[in-house]
């Protein structure tokens, strides 16, 4: 399962050319930060199961890179909070959307990784 994930995650990049490192710039530009990010879906509920899985790819490559700062095991686990909330949201749990929402907070998680 995480190695499909990952292999995924690569022919994905490759497509953008970026390198390794730039997994979590690529996550960002992607799927966060456009007028209609696939993150935004997400939390208004209008993300198809396509859309929830590519997010879930992403989620656990970014998992897997390493933040321009802060602690490489919080870093984890906000990204588990992402993956665990897509995960509900699949499974059509009530309380994903809401769970997402909170976990894709961007500034609460820029604060304590993003670089300046
Ligand atoms: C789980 C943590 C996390 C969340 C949630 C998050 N970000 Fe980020 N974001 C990062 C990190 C870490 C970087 C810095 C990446 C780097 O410089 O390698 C970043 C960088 C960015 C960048 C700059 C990308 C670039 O090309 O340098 C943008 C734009 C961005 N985030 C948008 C968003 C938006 C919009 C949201 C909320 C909808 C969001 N992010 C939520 C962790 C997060």
């Amino acid at each position: 399962m995480k190695k499909t994930a990952f292999s995924l995650l690569f022919a994905a990049i490759s497509i953008g050319s970026a390198a390794a490192d730039d997994v979590i710039k690529d996550v960002m530009k992607k799927y966060h930060k456009p007028e209609d990010a696939l993150c935004k879906k997400v939390g208004k509920g209008e993300a198809t199961n396509a859309d929830l899985s590519t997010l879930l790819t992403a989620y656990e490559g970014m998992k897997g890179a390493t933040p321009p700062k802060g602690d490489k095991t919080v870093w984890a686990e906000k990204c588990d909070a992402l993956i665990a909330a897509v995960k509900k949201v699949q499974a059509k749990d009530a309380t994903g959307a809401s769970d997402f929402k909170k976990a894709v907070n961007c500034k609460a998680c820029h604060d304590g990784f993003k670089g300046k």
